[in-house]
């Protein structure tokens, strides 16, 4: 349970080329070919990630930062009388955070910053950045898989009071079962009166949406196919990428992107460390990710089933996108 979840936009502290082997094997065997979307964060996956977030077609990175600055005010005022620990599950490069933890310096309350991030260099080059950008912040950065970083903090008992960030959508890769088991370790890992503020991206205008991930440089397209290069260098494979094209439509029934890799002609690939061969048909897609979209029901059966009260919701300022505050609930 602890290591599904830390996997999501980064790294997975556990690789392993034989887990890795082991789930790409399966996943090709299936009569309905998957990849997971968990092995797309390498190196160079990582760094397309971070053109994806610069692209203007990827609206959810503007739009979060806009719910953030119309949010700031408010959770800091809610904040004034406690101390309290503003804990950040995969913080990665903390730009939009930054909005956020501004607000709260400038307004002096008392509290400690804790990014948890699976990668100890992303880590220290926010540390570092952080220190110079906002002087006097307490920032205690947090190398951990995301539930062993909240177990330790939940054992502190120092009286201090939880606001746990997920931002950036990283909900909408789960789908709605898996969102509800993660969201309820959230909840078992927290106490009575804490806080999570999650980013959901909404249902909207299907032409948007589907140009947020079929962009027209070509990064997302390179960011999916990097998955299949990857099979190539980490596995011995021999996909010929040039053969396979990045497919990713809104399914109007699921309210997700879907994106696929489909083969463009009948072939087979190799993979040495596998030791086997794969059969690929013309037009064959590859399943990777889905990227769930929200509407504000599916947000409030989110937080009611997982034993959360909404405090609040935050919207950008077309309405796109919704940072939505909750609170623990424990009891009867
Ligand atoms: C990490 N996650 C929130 C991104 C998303 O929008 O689902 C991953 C992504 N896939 C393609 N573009 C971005």
């Amino acid at each position: 349970m602890v290591s599904t979840y830390s996997i999501l936009a980064q790294e997975d502290p556990k690789f392993s080329i034989a887990r890795f082997g082991k789930d790409v094997f399966n996943g090709l065997l299936r009569s309905k070919k998957t990849l997971s979307s968990k092995y797309m964060y390498d190196k160079a996956g990582s760094e397309l990630y971070e053109r994806i977030m610069d692209l203007d077609e990827y609206y959810l990175v503007a739009s979060e930062f806009s719910s953030l600055e119309n949010s700031k005010k408010q959770i800091s005022e809610m904040l004034k009388s406690l101390p309290f620990n503003l804990i950040e599950l995969g913080a990665g490069n903390g730009a939009k955070t930054k909005v956020l933890l501004k607000q709260l310096m400038e307004d002096k309350r008392k509290f400690t910053y804790i990014p948890v991030d699976i990668s100890e260099d992303a880590m220290q080059g926010l540390v570092d950045a952080l220190n110079l950008e906002i002087p006097g912040l307490d920032t205690k950065g947090l190398v951990a898989d995301y539930f062993d970083a909240l177990d330790k903090i939940k054992q502190q008992k120092n009286g201090k009071h939880n606001l746990v960030l997920f931002l950036g959508s990283n909900i909408g890769n789960f789908n709605f079962q898996d969102a509800v088991n993660f969201i309820f370790s959230l909840w078992s890992s927290l106490n009575y009166g804490d806080f999570v503020l999650i980013g959901f991206d909404l249902r909207k205008d299907i032409d948007q949406m589907v140009a947020a991930y079929n962009d027209s440089h070509g990064v997302t397209a390179k960011f999916n196919l990097n998955l299949l290069e990857r099979i190539n260098r980490d596995l011995g494979g021999n996909f010929d990428v040039t053969k396979f094209k990045h497919y990713e439509p809104y399914n109007i029934k699921t309210g997700a992107m879907e994106s696929y890799l489909i083969s463009l002609e009948d072939q087979d690939v190799y993979i040495e460390n596998l030791e086997k061969t794969f059969h690929f048909e013309r037009w064959e897609p590859i399943f990777v990710e889905h990227s769930f979209k929200y509407t504000l029901a599916d947000v409030e059966k989110l937080a009611n089933i997982t034993g959360f009260r909404i405090e609040n919701h935050f919207y950008d300022d077309k309405n796109w996108f919704l940072d939505s505050l909750w609170c623990v609930k424990k009891g009867k």
